[in-house]
């Protein structure tokens, strides 16, 4: 029997993406424009191409997805505030390529106020920009730079026409960041489906695994299970390490056998409609923790519990992770990996031998997503309803010679994706076992 598709959440409405570009454009003085370039192909090899991507910020304000677009955003203007370049159409490149927006699509589709193809950008674009005194755009993007750098050469040539001066360019990123921080319903809808499907397939490896299969079989089970229920595929390179192999923080060459005493850590997740799911979970090739591997996890199961249940708005992240840390360390103390004091080994930062990664990361429509960490050097940001991260402890023990044998080689994370509430927390990534009862359970059924 083929395994069930799981019901797919709404798509963002046109709406809602009118509504971010006019909350953009609120932030804004009259005299500005917003220049932001979509993504372009990017070539694999030779002439064959990586699947289309589309810029986040760029898809975050049009949902649109076709590569080589141009976003204008124009406050105040008469004829229609938002305006998109996009590909031409064109029958011989659509023949080999699929169909293509064209400027009478993109206006029908996606609710922008006037699009033009490529072909007509420079024309248009000088006479749009044309009495705009400031820029803002993504000043890391050469191509908006570029674009920049000409319409400042296009107004010093008609200030003798008595045009006002374009004065310069200012950040548009940070703006564009700081909305994507806080994720609207319909996008916390996406992001609880991107988990879902990760969870499914973490399910999935959990009871395919057994010695003797080797790490890409179980990135194959898992990255099926994220295309059988409508991902574009993962939303980062899965990493399956066995063994010492989970000691490497971004291993990915996922080529090794499982042995019948690994444990096997595996931290994938699925893009689904461009939004990021990102779970770990570790567990025993051969579905039974040994006396070792289940009383390091348990120290850090118990931390990663501790820190989920510390989500809520007004906690910040950096507190968090220092409650991580004193787990972490106290159950390091306790299994005699590090001698004396808690507070003396967080102190010297000896911990860092075994957990040297931060706990959470924000996640969105990328995995590692945007958004300030801090208010200003002094301070982090409180967690406020919105905002999704990561809690992922993770305990990683060399195989040196003052360390135990048991221990060798051992590597566990787990990690799952949260978003806080008014009043405090909800996991995404539920459907998938953390427990060790839970886990040899489930291990047990295949
Ligand atoms: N998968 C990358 C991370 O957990 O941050
Ligand atoms: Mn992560
Ligand atoms: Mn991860």
């Amino acid at each position: 029997m083929l395994p069930d598709v799981l019901p797919r959440p709404p798509a963002i409405s046109v709406a809602e993406y009118q509504e971010r570009r006019d909350a953009l454009m609120a932030q804004l003085p009259s005299n500005a424009a917003v220049l932001l370039p979509g993504a372009a192909l990017m070539t694999r090899s030779r002439d064959s191409e990586f699947a289309f991507r589309q810029d986040s910020d760029f898809y975050y304000l049009t949902g649109i997805r076709e590569p080589d677009a141009l976003l204008v955003l124009l406050p105040g203007r008469a004829e229609g505030e938002s305006v998109v370049f996009c590909q031409d159409r064109d029958p011989t490149m659509e023949a080999w390529t699929g169909r293509r927006l064209g400027a009478a699509g993109v206006v029908a589709e996606h609710a922008i106020d006037q699009a033009f193809e490529n072909a007509d950008r420079e024309a248009q674009l000088s006479e749009l920009l044309a009495g705009r005194e400031v820029l803002y755009l993504p000043l890391d993007n050469a191509d908006a730079v570029a674009l920049a750098e000409e319409a400042f050469s296009v107004a010093q040539a008609g200030l003798k026409r008595g045009r006002p001066p374009l004065k310069g360019w200012l950040d548009v990123s940070q703006l564009i960041h700081a909305m994507r921080l806080i994720k609207s319903d319909a996008e916390i809808a996406l992001l609880r489906h991107a988990a879902l499907v990760s969870a499914h397939a973490h399910c999935r490896a959990m009871q395919v695994s057994r010695p003797g299969l080797s790490e890409y079989q179980l990135q194959a089970e898992v990255e099926h299970e994220f295309m059988w229920q409508g991902a574009s595929g993962p939303a980062y390179s899965t990493i399956v390490g066995s063994g010492a192999n989970a000691c490497v923080l971004h291993y990915i060459e996922n080529s090794a056998l499982l042995g019948e005493d690994d444990l096997v850590l595996i931290d994938a997740g699925a893009e689904f409609e461009l939004y990021a799911g990102d779970i770990t979970r570790t567990f025993p090739v051969s579905g039974r923790f040994n006396d070792a591997q289940r009383a390091l996890y348990r120290v850090v199961l118990s931390a990663q519990e501790r820190a989920v249940s510390a989500i809520q708005p007004g906690a910040t992240l950096a507190d968090i992770h220092q409650g991580v840390v004193q787990d972490l360390t106290a159950g390091l103390i306790e299994l005699g990996l590090l001698e004396g004091e808690v507070q003396a080994r967080i102190d010297d930062e000896s911990y860092r031998r075994f957990y040297l990664h931060s706990t959470s990361h924000w996640l969105g429509l990328d995995v590692h997503d945007v958004g300030a960490y801090r208010l200003d050097e002094q301070s982090p940001l409180p967690l406020a309803p919105g905002m999704v991260l990561t809690v992922e402890p993770g305990l990683y023990i060399p195989s040196d010679d003052d360390i135990p044998d048991a221990y060798h080689g051992i590597g566990i994370r787990i990690e799952d994706n949260v978003v806080v509430t008014n009043d405090g927390h909800h996991v995404l990534t539920t459907g998938v076992p953390k427990g060790i009862e839970e886990i040899e359970a489930l291990m047990a059924k295949k």
